[in-house]
């Protein structure tokens, strides 16, 4: 079958990507570890032993990123609605985050410790239809937050990835209920034309 125009497009920019290519040099998953690398270069927002969350994981390359990083004194728990490849260091769990099923496993896996940090680079399927892809990925960038409240330790960070549209100022306003300090990145890996941001909330409130 003849490749539609659109499609063919796409794959020459992905494959021309100096982030796709540099992926495939250094042997990470995918080109949004430099959006990480990028973040962690300037906000140094993770140490050895520390416990991290990473949501929406797959194939792998933000736990990759910092697996490394916590050492074997910390922890990365990983989750994902896919299938991800295992990674030295970093548990995983498979299941829908919408789900509270999930939410909860993923609780249990802390073991009754709390996370230093929560990362959610989460973001749905598309499904074309703008408006319904831009509410579900408020919605799972809402529940990133509830679990964020629930499981970070006091002094904790987040860091979420949003669309800006419809819902994103309302999400910044209860991310700054929670994180007297909140900042906004666009790493350079961070396609311009997206409307994709990071939320960075700093110092999480008692
Ligand atoms: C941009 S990718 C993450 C890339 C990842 N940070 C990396 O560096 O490899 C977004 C991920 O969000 C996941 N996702 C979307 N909806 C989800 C849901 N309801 N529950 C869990 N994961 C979900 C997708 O399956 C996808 O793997």
């Amino acid at each position: 079958m003849a490749r539609s125009k659109s499609s063919s497009a796409w794959l020459r920019e992905h494959v021309e990507d100096p982030y796709v290519q540099r992926a495939v040099r250094e042997g990470y998953r995918a080109r949004s570890a430099y959006k990480l690398l990028e973040i962690l270069e300037k906000d140094r927002l993770v140490r050895s032993g520390m416990r991290v969350l990473d949501l929406g994981a797959a194939p792998g390359s933000w736990s990759q990123v910092v697996a490394p990083l916590v050492g074997s004194q910390g922890q990365v728990l990983a989750t994902d609605i896919l299938e991800m490849q295992p990674l030295t260091g970093v548990g995983f769990l498979q299941g829908d985050f919408r789900e509270e099923s999930v939410v909860q496993s993923l609780v249990n896996m802390l073991s009754g410790h709390r996370a230093d940090l929560v990362l959610s680079d989460m973001s749905p399927n598309i499904s074309g239809t703008a408006a319904v892809d831009q509410a579900r990925s408020m919605h799972l960038c809402e529940l990133a937050l509830e679990l964020a409240v629930q499981v970070l330790r006091p002094g904790g960070a987040m860091l979420v990835k949003v669309f800006q549209g419809e819902g994103s100022d309302t999400f910044r306003k209860s991310m700054a209920a929670v994180f007297p300090l909140l900042k906004t990145r666009k790493p350079k890996a961070s396609r311009p034309r997206s409307s994709e941001i990071y939320l960075l909330g700093l110092d999480k409130r008692l």
